[in-house]
């Protein structure tokens, strides 16, 4: 479990002062995956070097397992930072060193008889997928090898507690769905509590279990995956969902798109479906109840926690008249309705 308490961080470099972190409460459960996202900048790789104290709060609580870190000794923090892995962005590899001995690496620290470190790097390159590659040197490897070196070594000395600073923002996206397959994987299997930073929607979506969102130092909005997508306020929360939703008016309907109602048109919507949303079948209603055929163009919709999220995008084809109805129907029930343009219907070919 890990607790941040009223946590400040100010960098003084000469007469500058700055105020990377404000105020932080964050509070992590075991055996979640916890995600933090923020824009560059935000400070998110400060907050998550605070947790194993790589850099020390200006103020502020960091409790490990009912241990305040800030009042340990030397001896007593070297222990507790066992118990916490990290991996970056870049991997941090040592390019002189084989697979094998890189994920040694924290066992000869630890002073293990070779036998122990040979047993234990043997099971590690199993759990990560890489026993066929022990004994390559990083250069050999592809990126998504190269994190899963650094994950073995993050694991190597059993720890309780996962760091990940934006460790998947170096790789193509099928890698990183890979990468963080492992990951949920190292969760379940282990019971690793995940501490992970992103600026990818994406891979909060992907795996995390709660997420919370950063911006200058704040954070701003925290709650469990189901209900951040369905009840996020702030309008920075909103744009990192939609981020998430990749919907695209096709090149063809973007040509014949006008942006006024003229003769015979009909328009093109974006329906956007949140937390607040009424569960009915509100296509078939609006199309029984105003005469309108809907034309769906593609949908991007999920389900989670027990409400519809995401975007459709479609032509309304009726009559003019009601159009406005079907309109008001919609954002009655809580569906945002944009009208995108106008498109006539093309020639019956
Ligand atoms: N050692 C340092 N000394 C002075 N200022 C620093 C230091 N480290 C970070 N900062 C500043 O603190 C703020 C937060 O930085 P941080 O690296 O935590 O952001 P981040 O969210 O991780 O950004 P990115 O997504 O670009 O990695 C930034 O304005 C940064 O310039
Ligand atoms: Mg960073």
């Amino acid at each position: 479990m890990i607790d941040l308490l009223r946590i400040h961080k100010v960098y003084s470099q000469g007469k500058k002062t700055l105020h990377a972190l404000r105020d932080v409460n964050l509070h992590v459960e075991s055996g979640k995956i916890f995600g933090v996202i923020g824009a560059s900048g935000a400070g998110k790789s400060t907050l998550i070097r605070t947790v194993n104290l790589l850099e020390p709060p200006t103020s502020g609580e960091v409790v490990i397992d009912g241990q305040q870190m800030t009042r340990l000794n030397k001896r007593e923090l070297r222990l507790m930072r066992r118990k916490m892995g990290m991996i970056f962005q870049h991997f941090n590899l040592l390019s002189s060193r084989t697979v094998f001995q890189n994920i040694a690496l924290p066992l000869e620290l630890e002073k293990l008889s070779p036998e122990k470190i040979h047993a234990r790097v043997q099971e590690l390159l199993l759990l990560v997928g890489l026993s066929h590659r022990a004994h390559a040197y990083p250069a050999k490897l592809s990126g998504g090898e190269k994190q899963r070196v650094a994950i073995a070594r993050a694991l190597a000395t059993a720890p309780t507690i996962l760091l990940c600073d934006e460790a998947t923002s170096a790789l193509d996206p099928q890698t990183t769905r890979s990468v963080l397959k492992l990951l949920k994987e190292i969760n379940i299997q282990l019971g690793i509590t995940i501490l992970l930073i992103t600026h990818e929607m994406d891979v909060v979506k992907a795996i995390c279990d709660n997420v919370a969102i950063i911006n200058e130092g704040h954070v701003i909005e925290e709650g469990p995956l189901s209900w951040f997508f369905g009840n996020a306020k702030t309008e920075l929360a909103r744009d990192f969902i939609e981020s998430t939703f990749h919907l695209n008016i096709p090149e063809d309907y973007r040509q014949r798109l006008s942006s006024q109602p003229f003769a015979r048109s009909h328009p093109l919507v974006k329906l956007g479906f949140t937390g607040m949303t009424v569960n009915e079948p509100l296509i078939s209603q609006v199309s029984r109840l105003f005469e309108i055929d809907i034309n769906i163009l593609s949908a991007d919709i999920e389900y989670a926690g027990g409400v519809k999220f995401g975007y459709l995008l479609a032509e309304l084809l009726g009559h003019p008249d009601q159009y406005e109805a079907a309109r008001r129907f919609f954002i009655e029930n809580h569906v945002a309705l944009e009208i995108l343009g106008y498109l006539t219907e093309l020639p019956h070919q």
